[in-house]
């Protein structure tokens, strides 16, 4: 069933506030997306009903805050194919996969090996691999976009063949929060097993958009963050294939996480506590599996035909303008909900400020993905992404107001 943004945007409270005088277009949801107000209910229920620390009392309060929070792990688990064991909790995508680095690259990789990587990650799936192989004195190897913004399987499949079985990791995105692209994983994944690898993907761009089952990608990590994803701040998944779960390491150490406790030592508890030391984000759990049910009822299949939609109505209006250079596939189908794009002789921030006048909320930069930018010769974008919520009407504020901030610097 079709969606209706317009109806969508009155669940969420924030949509019907005005920046100077105008309507709020907001625009900027790969950075972050907006709430609907179940999700602040859960959280603010959470607090008024039922808080205080998991997994560490008998009393009904910890009794029912540890049950929404083990229930919050099983929405997860279902929306993403997986089990409750797989799934810990973090505060984001950026901690999701510092953790497969630490707690799997650090002592998985040696000298020479090689991570697979592309030359479009956002800093928190490449900084994080190049310190690791830092440490070992691993290398990583890029694999590049072509003129369209796109890249194959075939280009994966060609490093292997190159580097044989020295690729001991291949760190990839789902979808580029740069470029939109959207990744043949799957493939991807079915080669590195090939060749032994394992596959880290970053779905933080991409599960707030599409239909993610970690077991049909066949991937072994899969990070992604609830903000995105109609969810709070502060709470992330890191998914951890259950094979793998026994071999790795706690990264923090702490209470939650122990079997036993002695002067001397202490043993683990079985994944997920083994990598939740602490007391974990409740609220944010709650928050997210709350979003997760609310994505659920609309519908995943139905988001994406609708941000498709406006994909459509986007790029054909930019390409009108003869200013505009669009980054990434023109294909609509090709691309998760957002264009970035640069004009000619207009700096990205000129027109943010512009569009921020009218209301309207993009984001402008290298969007963490400055290598990328670098390369390609744009000291910054301007990126436009959208969400659920947003109408074609958005679509086509968007564009008076590039109009307007063209006029405006020429
Ligand atoms: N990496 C996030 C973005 O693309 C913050 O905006």
């Amino acid at each position: 069933m079709k969606l209706n943004a317009e109806e969508l945007k009155k669940d969420f409270p924030i949509l019907k506030r005005k920046i100077y005088d105008h309507e709020i277009v907001y625009l900027d949801n790969a950075a972050s997306s907006q709430k609907p107000q179940v999700v602040i209910d859960a959280i603010a229920d959470y607090y008024s009903n039922h808080n205080a620390n998991v997994h560490r009392g008998l009393h009904t309060l910890s009794e029912e805050a540890t049950e929404l929070y083990e229930n919050a792990r099983k929405t997860v688990a279902d929306f993403i194919g997986a089990v409750p064991q797989e799934v810990i909790f973090t505060k984001g995508a950026t901690e999701s996969l510092n953790r497969v680095a630490i707690n799997w690259a650090l002592h998985n990789l040696g000298k020479d090996d090689i991570i697979l990587t592309t030359d479009f990650e956002h800093h928190s799936n490449l900084i994080p691999w190049q310190e690791k192989a830092r440490i070992v004195g691993a290398k990583l190897e890029f694999v590049e976009a072509d003129e369209k913004g796109e890249v194959s399987a075939k280009q994966f499949k060609d490093k292997f063949e190159e580097f044989g079985t020295r690729i001991k990791l291949a760190a990839v995105t789902h979808a580029s929060n740069v470029l939109g692209t959207i990744l043949p994983v799957k493939e991807i994944c079915k080669i590195a097993k090939e060749y032994g690898a394992k596959v880290s993907v970053d779905g933080a761009q991409a599960i707030p958009h599409l239909n993610v089952n970690v077991q049909s990608l066949g991937c072994d990590f899969y990070s992604f963050s609830g903000h995105k994803m109609l969810g709070p701040m502060g709470i992330g998944v890191l998914w951890i294939k259950r094979d793998l779960l026994e071999g790795l390491e706690p990264y923090e150490f702490g209470g939650g996480m122990i079997d036993e406790v002695s002067f001397d030592a202490a043993t683990w508890a079985a994944a997920p506590e083994k990598f939740e030391a602490g007391t974990p984000n409740v609220e944010g759990a709650l928050g997210l599996a709350t979003a997760i049910e609310y994505l659920e009822k609309i519908g995943m299949d139905n988001i994406r035909e609708h941000e498709i939609e406006l994909n459509m109505v986007l790029l054909n209006e930019l390409q009108k303008i003869k200013e505009v250079r669009i980054l990434g596939p023109l294909d609509p189908t090709k691309r998760t909900g957002l264009v970035s794009f640069a004009l000619d002789g207009l700096h990205a921030h000129d027109i943010a400020a512009v569009l921020s006048g009218l209301g309207i909320a993009v984001r402008s930069g290298h969007h963490c993905a400055m290598p990328y930018h670098v390369k390609k010769g744009f000291s910054a974008t301007t990126r436009a992404s959208y969400y659920l919520y947003n109408t074609q009407e958005d679509i086509e504020a968007l564009i008076a107001g590039i109009k307007e901030a063209i006029k405006t610097f020429s």
